[in-house]
């Protein structure tokens, strides 16, 4: 497990960096392209009006940012739909709302699963918390490709085929479902995984997920779930989480519903 204080940097570093190029250069170099494929930049910056601007100059210096959905938004707010969620008893809220638009925790994903090479970078400001509940949650799925390989690899053969992907919010992109496997090979490492985007690929092709896939499938979830595999922060206003995508799942804790202002991040992907 890595150090917790080396993943963590402050603000003022970046404040005082002259050349912000040379400061995201040296960021991918030590903790972005190698262990722990994370950082977290406390007090990126506070000021709500200056925090969009200042994450999108920010990112430039990681390279391009790319488009979240076919509208073209390079960015996009994070917070629970409270209009869809007041209607829906809580039991269903998943079934019906989005994992983006809820306050539910788990579902331990990666970005952009339905684009061909989904972004390497993923970066989210907290521009507000819960009080109660919604910690970041980050897995390397390095080692979880490591354990299954180890432990069952009859699962990481499974995993390593093609599954369908529905192209969500890409629905300008022909065909709207996506082949690919969820682990690719050691050298070129890559997870591409979010379950309900799977689900949703293999119903839009008609198609059913064969036995031995759907029980790699939830051999997959007990390991992102398990907490050995995780490690969990609370970020406060103003924080930066930046993950390398292709190695780093994420997720969170639920949180409370402060119908307000509730919990919000803003989120951004970079190729
Ligand atoms: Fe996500």
């Amino acid at each position: 497990m890595a150090n917790i204080k080396q993943n963590y940097l402050n603000s003022h570093k970046i404040d005082n960096s002259k050349k912000l190029s040379l400061f995201a250069k040296n960021l991918k170099k030590d903790y972005l392209n190698k262990n722990p494929n994370f950082i977290i930049i406390r007090k990126f910056e506070k000021n709500r009006k200056l925090i969009k601007r200042k994450l999108i100059s920010f990112s430039k210096n990681l390279g391009k940012i790319c488009p979240q959905n076919s509208s073209g938004d390079k960015y996009l707010e994070i917070k629970p739909n409270l209009k869809k969620i007041k209607k829906i008893p809580k039991s269903k809220q998943l079934e019906k709302v989005r994992y983006h638009e809820s306050n539910a925790g788990g579902s331990i994903h990666s970005d952009g699963p339905q684009l061909n090479i989904p972004p390497k970078y993923l970066l989210m400001v907290c521009i507000k918390n819960a009080k109660k509940g919604g910690e970041s949650i980050v897995t390397n799925t390095k080692k979880i490709y490591d354990f299954i390989k180890k432990n069952k690899p009859e699962h990481l053969k499974n995993l390593k085929k093609n599954y369908f992907f529905e192209r969500r919010g890409f629905k300008k992109s022909k065909p709207y479902v996506l082949s690919k496997p969820i682990f690719t090979s050691e050298k070129n490492f890559k997870f591409r995984y979010l379950k309900e985007y799977i689900l949703s690929g293999y119903a839009i092709k008609k198609a059913s997920l064969s036995n031995k896939k759907r029980m790699s499938l939830e051999y997959l979830d007990t390991l992102l779930s398990n907490k050995k595999f995780q490690k969990k922060y609370k970020l406060n206003g103003g924080d930066l989480i930046i993950l390398n995508n292709h190695i780093m799942a994420h997720g969170r804790s639920a949180f409370d519903l402060d119908k307000n202002s509730p919990r919000s991040l803003l989120r951004l992907w970079v190729k």
